[in-house]
């Protein structure tokens, strides 16, 4: 059976703040966000945006006017930024969306690993003939917040990716045979429960992640033993390489870890690698990472999401050329628990690659000042705020958080005429 990615929507909070902002603001080189982190701007969630809007918007963009909502058997939100302990941000997208009630419902939580969790849930589901035709809708969606002026505040973002996912995908076939997994207990990130941002242990968990990439892969490797291409280096079968991206030197840093010991490996047998390796893992990069990078770059962090809004970058730019082609998947969460898997992109995909819209929404963001940014970023527990300012003319939509009501959360959609409002 081909199972996989049929549809992607993107979704992302219509404020910006610029790099050079904020290095201004607290006396950092810009350098250091631009080339140090790969960060160039990120994204600001004002009052009326939450992890439930940004979901149910880029839902509403992935189904189009393509699927309906009858066709929804499963709806899995994979968010660590949640707006409830208990009731999932799914079953107000289930609301928002109108999706049917026999539809499966709810949310899962593995710090940025939740969305892929949720995938690979939905792919089972399908496999095992409980979808009975129906499809699966998988939203990853997320804030990335820490405290002013610590390390981690350039690397803050937000926003949502939703896939459909179906038997006979338009877009990417995933590979379910061999998938390589790496889990155990650390602490290099974690949000207890009072609290509103994330501690983590900036370092370590860049440790933890590489760590994590190293094992997984080398568990996907034990699985592609005796294959038939065994003179190439394994990492080198795939087209582009798409790493979860905190901030997307990341992604760079995971790439060389992962290359140089598996090209080492073979060099042995059919490989020459020169001494001094670093032109070549960086030309690497440059043609099969940085494809992926370009809107995580503009948006930030969006921990669930972010590995998926590098697929979605990579296909809305190079569908096209990638038809036919392996893409290499590596997912983290902290925690941790992290899996490498890869998926072969569709002929025929570019049609539907060709309606993401991601570069345009990056575009018509409004760019914040770094007191606006501050005066968002320190708005009180969500709880609180019983009816939080509409949103502004800029806001791309249409569903935004309204306010709370005796505890309970409210949404309302903009009028704006368009046809994703349903
Ligand atoms: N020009 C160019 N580059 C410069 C520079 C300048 N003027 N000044 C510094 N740099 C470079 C540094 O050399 C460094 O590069 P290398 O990593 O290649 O050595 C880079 O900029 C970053 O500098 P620092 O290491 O000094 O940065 P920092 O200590 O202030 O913070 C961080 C970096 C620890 C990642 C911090 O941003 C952080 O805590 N972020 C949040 C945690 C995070 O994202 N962890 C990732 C793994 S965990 C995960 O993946 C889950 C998740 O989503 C959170």
């Amino acid at each position: 059976m081909r199972i996989g990615i049929d549809r992607i929507g993107t979704y992302i909070p219509s404020e910006v703040l610029p790099a050079e902002v904020l290095a201004d603001a607290r006396e950092i080189p810009v350098g250091k966000l631009k080339q140090g982190l790969g960060v160039h701007a990120m994204a600001v969630v004002p009052p009326w945006e939450d992890t439930v809007s940004l979901a149910a918007n880029a839902a509403l963009r992935a189904l189009g006017d393509t699927v309906s909502v009858e066709e929804i058997g499963l709806c899995i939100v994979g968010t660590e930024s949640g707006v409830d302990h208990s009731k999932p941000a799914a079953i107000f997208v289930h609301e928002l969306l109108g999706l049917p009630s026999t539809c499966r419902t709810y949310e899962v939580k593995h710090a940025c690993f939740g969305g892929t969790a949720a995938l690979l849930t939905a792919m089972d589901w399908i496999a095992s003939g409980s979808a009975r035709g129906r499809k699966a809708l998988v939203i990853a969606s997320d804030i990335a917040k820490y405290p002013p002026g610590s390390a981690g505040e350039p690397t803050q973002g937000a926003g949502a990716v939703a896939l459909v996912v179906s038997e006979d995908p338009a877009l990417v076939e995933m590979d379910r045979s061999c998938t390589g997994v790496f889990a155990g207990q650390v602490h290099d990130f974690w949000r207890p429960l009072d609290q509103t941002q994330a501690i983590v242990d900036g370092k370590y968990s860049v440790d933890c992640y590489l760590e994590a990439l190293e094992h997984a892969f080398a568990d996907y490797a034990r699985q592609q033993e005796g294959r038939d291409d065994a003179d190439q280096p394994l990492s080198d079968r795939f087209a582009r390489l798409v790493f979860h991206a905190p901030f997307p030197r990341m992604a760079s840093k995971a790439h060389a870890r992962m290359v140089v010991s598996d090209w080492k490996a073979h060099a042995a047998r059919s490989l020459e690698l020169p001494d001094d390796l670093t032109d070549l893992v960086e030309r690497d990069a440059q043609a099969r990472v940085d494809p992926t990078l370009w809107a995580n770059q503009l948006i930030g962090n969006t921990y669930t999401a972010s590995m998926y809004f590098g697929l979605a970058g990579l296909l809305e730019r190079e569908a096209t050329e990638l038809e036919g082609k392996l893409l290499g998947f590596f997912s983290y969460g902290s925690g941790c628990c992290s899996e490498f898997f890869a998926g072969r992109v569709v002929a025929g995909a570019s049609r539907v690659a060709g309606e993401i819209g991601l570069g345009e929404m990056i575009d018509r963001r409004k760019e914040v000042s770094m007191a606006e940014y501050e005066r968002h970023h320190a708005k009180p527990d969500l709880r609180a705020m019983e009816s939080p300012e509409k949103p502004g003319s800029h806001f791309s939509g249409p569903i935004y958080f309204s306010g709370t009501t005796d505890e309970k959360r409210t949404y309302a959609a903009q009028e704006r005429g368009a046809s994703f409002v349903r």
